[in-house]
């Protein structure tokens, strides 16, 4: 298996490469590649870490050597957000980085598996996508915007809440990935029950994570460490789902022919060709329905901007 990371120098990069470093099954080639010099010197550093995962790292303007083989493609590229932003505001940097990567990714490894990390998430998957049709090469199932920070962050602050193990916590997170449109499904985690007040305050916690860590952060960036470990919990589903393992479940918004927008953020069971399934996200609560539908003008007109963004 070869995995690329493009933004690899970033602080999510970085931590990323790392944890893909160990975490890597024996043999991948780990493939790192930013427009920052430092580049190639990240991949030396964990280069003498003692794992089978070999590094390489390559800087400059052009990623394609980085991408020449590679089955998925991870990409954090961008700005991040400082205090005062929301995650729209990237959009003015962050789309033209997504595009040209994209651009890169159809002509040089058109069957990699691709995870968008760069914010804002619900607008730079629409442009990959539009990217990868005029290429020719667009498969939905091989195209992810990477939610899985929604979905750790869920788990954690209800396992803190709850005082239960938080490795038996498990949590759809459904929608998007900003504001209003990320919906955790309080209702469906097993074991539990919460209050209405709880719910409402639950929600809003992981809706509004991100900025806790931006104002924590005081403008030195967005998370990276928390989302250097959710690069990789998905990174490394999409290697297993590759590899043939069976029952590899995780939430990602995907153009899956969702009823609610045209991409949507819910569980998807992955294989050797990327998303083998797009599987319900089962019953919800009223709360939850409500807020489905509520986001769904927010939701719709984030991905429009990216579709006209590439016309
Ligand atoms: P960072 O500023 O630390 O790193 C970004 C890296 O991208 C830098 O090393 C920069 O040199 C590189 N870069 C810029 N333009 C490039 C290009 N054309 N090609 C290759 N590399 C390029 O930012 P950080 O904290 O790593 O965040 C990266 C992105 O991830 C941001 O857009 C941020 O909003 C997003 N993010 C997404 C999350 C999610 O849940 N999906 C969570 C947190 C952040």
């Amino acid at each position: 298996m070869k995995v690329a990371v493009l933004g690899a120098a970033g602080g999510i990069g970085q931590a990323l490469a790392l944890l893909l470093k160990t975490q890597l099954p024996a043999g991948s080639q780990l493939s790192l590649y930013d427009i920052a010099p430092v580049t190639p010197g990240v991949a030396v550093d964990l280069s003498h870490i003692p794992t089978a995962v070999e590094v390489k790292g390559f800087a400059g303007e052009d990623p394609t050597p980085a991408l020449v083989g590679a089955d998925v493609v991870l990409i954090s590229a961008g700005v991040a957000r400082k205090p005062g932003m929301d995650r729209s505001d990237l959009f003015n940097i962050n789309a033209g980085i997504v595009r040209n990567l994209i651009e890169k990714v159809a002509a040089t490894c058109p069957k990699a598996l691709i995870g968008v990390i760069t914010n804002p998430v619900n607008t730079t998957v629409a442009i990959a996508a539009e990217v990868l049709k005029k290429a020719g090469v667009y498969d939905k199932n091989r195209l992810f915007g990477v939610t899985t920070l929604d979905v750790i962050r869920s788990e954690t602050f209800i396992a803190e809440l709850k005082g239960l193990n938080v490795a038996d916590v498990k949590v759809n997170v459904i929608g998007g990935h900003s504001g209003v449109t990320i919906l955790p499904l309080l209702s469906q985690v097993e074991g539990v029950s919460f209050s209405d007040e709880e719910v409402a305050a639950m929600t809003t916690r992981i809706q509004n994570a991100g900025t806790e860590v931006v104002e924590a952060k005081a403008g030195g960036g967005s998370a990276t460490l928390s989302m250097g470990q959710a690069a990789c919990r998905f990174g490394l589903s999409l290697v297993r789902g590759l590899q043939g393992e069976a029952n590899v479940v995780e939430c990602a918004y995907v153009d899956g022919g969702s009823e609610h927008a045209d991409f949507f953020a819910q569980p998807v069971l992955l294989g050797k060709n990327g998303v083998e399934k797009v599987l319900p996200y089962g019953e919800v609560s009223e709360f939850e329905a409500n807020a489905r539908d509520a986001m769904l003008d927010t939701l719709k007109a984030d991905i429009k901007l990216g579709v006209e963004f590439v016309k």
